[in-house]
């Protein structure tokens, strides 16, 4: 698995510094708020697990799954599974791997405002603006990291399902999906 990485491009020690700091700001924003921190499956689950031991407010965890992504390219938008909560009146945090075409995001972002929240944000690990689809307008409230262009894998992302248990953002050999 290490083999096929080209080079590591946020490293274990800047991800845990980063979600550190990250951690700060946002239970000063949420502190007597108890957001409910939404995770958009499956790419966020390692910083996710990671981002909500960094917060020291109250909080509630759920889920979303929407779609699949295969190979470099985004693919459509469906729901696979939907939250179990009821957000309306609520404050909400959505935490998410990366920010890339934005297409996502955005279809998730208006998929929740639909139903009335008190309040919805955007935290990213990841940020991806080179390659942000121009209809989308959104920012990300909380960015982890701005990364290059580049297709990344590890902590949590995938290429075709692998690499997602590294433990740090890398970059594929261009082989390895060419
Ligand atoms: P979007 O293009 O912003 O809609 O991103 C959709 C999803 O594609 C993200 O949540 C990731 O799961 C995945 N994705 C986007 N860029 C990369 C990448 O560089 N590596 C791995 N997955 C990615
Ligand atoms: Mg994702």
């Amino acid at each position: 698995m290490l083999n096929d990485i080209e080079k590591v491009l946020v490293s274990e020690e800047e991800i845990k510094a980063r979600i550190a700091q990250l951690g700060e700001e946002l239970s000063k924003e949420y502190a007597d708020k108890n957001p409910i921190v939404v995770g958009v499956l499956k790419g966020v689950v390692v910083f996710y697990a990671d981002m909500i031991r960094a917060l020291t407010v109250p909080c509630q965890m759920d889920f979303m799954w929407i779609s699949s992504y295969k190979g470099t390219q985004s693919s459509g938008m469906e729901i696979r599974q939907d939250l179990s909560n009821d957000i309306k009146g609520r404050h909400v945090l959505i935490l998410e791997d990366i920010f890339d075409t934005g297409r996502s995001l955005d279809f998730t972002v208006k998929h929740l405002l639909e139903r009335k929240p008190a309040s919805l944000k955007i935290c990213t690990l990841l940020d991806k603006p080179e390659r942000r689809d121009p209809s989308v307008t959104l920012e990300a409230d909380w960015v982890g990291f701005t990364v290059p262009n580049e297709f990344v894998v590890g902590y949590g992302l995938d290429f075709n399902e692998h690499y997602r248990n590294l433990p740090f953002v890398g970059v594929l050999k261009p082989e390895m999906y060419s």
